[in-house]
């Protein structure tokens, strides 16, 4: 057999080699066989300096012609082979999609964070910062610092857990009030925020009373903050959170804190003012406590009450939850209850 022959010979053995491959590792052998180090064809290139001039090309195109002819239909078989396989995984891997699935129960904010949030995104609109504040507290800020000193006939309306004479559970979320004041550089400008949070009584549960509930604290201290500031603030989260058409009453009240004072009612949502159950038959509910920050309460944290002023307003979450979403039993908000929260699942 002359080389021509030869690789000749070797090219119809390769070929139908190639095509009998069925799998990945015997078509790699083949590659091996043929072009490896001491592959068939590599020594038969080997051999093309000991051919004579007239030879060499002839034999030179010959086996380069077979390389590539080698080369295609190994890519080919390849492809071939991968096709082969990610065909027979779908096959085996098929699902049936008529099976009924696994309901997949989606979880939900509880309505109480929900209602946070959504106060937060009203307040974080007009500018005012979001502060956390401490659940234990000193009575200094809890009471003090509100102007309640020690034996103040109005401390008697926040009773709570007391931890020592001077540390209890805050009873409501007014001492932030003091805190951000003291911790606020008025030299840069005035303070705006709002301080959420729990707040703790000692109190008997029943459906309208919680021994621990959601405060919103909010403030605002500046020079030339009038009471107008404060009625049109509320008016505007108001009409926010119970719609348009809502009218704000204001009544003379009283806090230690704040002078004036106020208590705010809203027209009834429901009834729109005719007189239902939700606003006990007068038209209007009552939704929260504020006024002007007493200027005390000012003064004892460095500010000059005569050029310094500002509002404060106190609301309760679970109030304005009770009356969107109509719900009568505050104890609803803390049992865990899936029947009662997943009503409120967004
Ligand atoms: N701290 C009051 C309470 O828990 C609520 C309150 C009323 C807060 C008036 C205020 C305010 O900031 O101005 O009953």
């Amino acid at each position: 057999m002359n080389l021509q022959e030869k690789i000749e010979d070797l090219r119809k053995r390769t070929m139908s080699d190639l095509r009998a491959v069925a799998d990945e590792k015997t078509l790699n052998n083949l590659r091996t066989v043929m072009l490896g180090k001491k592959g068939e064809l590599t020594e038969i290139l080997k051999g093309m300096k000991d051919l004579t001039n007239e030879e060499r090309p002839v034999i030179g195109a010959l086996a380069n012609a077979f390389r590539d002819e080698f080369g295609v239909k190994f890519e080919a078989k390849k492809v071939e082979i991968e096709e082969a396989l990610m065909n027979a995984a779908l096959e085996s891997e098929t699902l049936d999609v008529t099976l009924p699935g696994d309901v997949q129960k989606k979880g939900s904010r509880h309505i109480l964070t929900q209602t946070q949030e959504e106060i937060e995104e009203i307040f974080l609109g007009m500018g005012y910062e979001i502060v956390d504040g401490y659940e234990v507290e000193t009575d200094h800020y809890n009471f003090e610092r509100m102007n309640l000193p020690k034996d103040h006939p109005a401390r008697d309306m926040q009773d709570t857990f007391y931890i020592t004479n001077e540390v209890l559970l805050r009873t409501h979320t007014s001492p932030m009030q003091a805190r951000t004041m003291d911790a606020h550089d008025f030299s840069k400008g005035g303070l705006r925020m709002i301080a959420p949070g729990r707040v703790y009584r000692r109190d008997t549960d029943d459906a309208t009373h919680s021994h621990q509930f959601h405060q919103i604290e909010g403030l605002v201290v500046d020079k030339n903050i009038t009471m107008a500031d404060l009625k049109g603030t509320l008016d505007l989260v108001m009409k926010k959170m119970f719609g348009q058409d809502r009218e704000l009453r204001w009544r003379p009240s009283y806090f230690p804190f704040t002078e004036p004072s106020v208590e705010v009612d809203i027209s009834c949502f429901k009834c729109g003012g005719k007189g239902c159950n939700v606003c006990k038959h007068t038209g209007w509910i009552e939704i929260l406590g504020a006024g002007m920050v007493h200027p005390n309460v000012l003064e004892m944290s460095g500010l000059d009450a005569s050029v310094y002023s500002g509002f404060a307003f106190g609301l309760g979450q679970e109030r304005i939850a009770m009356l969107r979403y109509g719900i009568n039993d505050i104890r609803g908000f803390y049992q865990g209850d899936v029947r009662f929260l997943e009503q409120f699942g967004k």
